[in-house]
């Protein structure tokens, strides 16, 4: 099945697990074709059989590249199988407002785009301090923070579970299979 596999990142991590989610893709014997958000003027989305989406929270919001190509994109999304994966420090929060303010920023964006993906998974990112610059630095302690987190500011941090990531590509491609034979 080709699969269209679109994220757009900041500092890397959200490459990093759409590169996982493409290698898990191809694993399991599909074709997965991987763009950046910020250069997919030529991708046609409708000659894709599903999709999965990623892009991470930065102050509050996604990056508007992913949100532009959800806009341009919503129709074939919507009349395929698809995904999305939010990637943010609230979902590495133990504290269940932070997980619930972050849901509710999501599910904003995905209404406003107009986009119903079949499923959806909040992912825990990464905390890089080394490719921070000071103001950076300062936001991202005091966001770590906010989320009753003190991590130590001279090394980096990954939170992404990667068995979570991997059972939601595994339950997404049991739905395709699902959605095959009822067809
Ligand atoms: C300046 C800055 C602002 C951030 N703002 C938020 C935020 O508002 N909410 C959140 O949950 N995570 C926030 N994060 C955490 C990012 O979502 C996390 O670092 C993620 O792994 C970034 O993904 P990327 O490397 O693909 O850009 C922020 C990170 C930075 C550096």
């Amino acid at each position: 099945m080709r699969v269209l596999i679109c994220y757009a990142t900041t500092e890397g991590q959200t490459r990093k697990v759409a590169e996982f989610v493409a290698d898990l893709l191809k694993e399991a014997g599909h074709e997965p074709a991987l763009f950046d958000a910020t250069v997919a003027d030529e991708v046609e989305p409708g000659r894709f059989e599903a999709a999965i989406l990623t892009g991470s929270v930065h102050i509050g919001r996604y990056q508007s590249a992913l949100v532009h190509r959800i806009h341009q994109w919503r129709d074939a999304l919507n009349a395929m199988p698809s995904a999305f994966i939010s990637v943010s420090m609230a979902a590495a929060s133990d504290d269940p407002h932070a997980r619930a303010e972050v849901d509710e920023l999501c599910q904003k964006m995905l209404q406003a785009a107009g986009w119903t993906p079949t499923m959806t998974l909040h992912a825990a990112g990464a905390i890089r301090f080394s490719q921070y610059d000071f103001f950076k630095r300062l936001a991202m302690r005091l966001i770590a923070r906010q989320m009753g987190r003190d991590d130590d500011p001279h090394v980096d941090h990954e939170y992404t579970d990667w068995d979570s990531v991997r059972r939601f590509v595994e339950s997404f491609l049991a739905s395709l299979r699902g959605s095959r034979a009822s067809d």
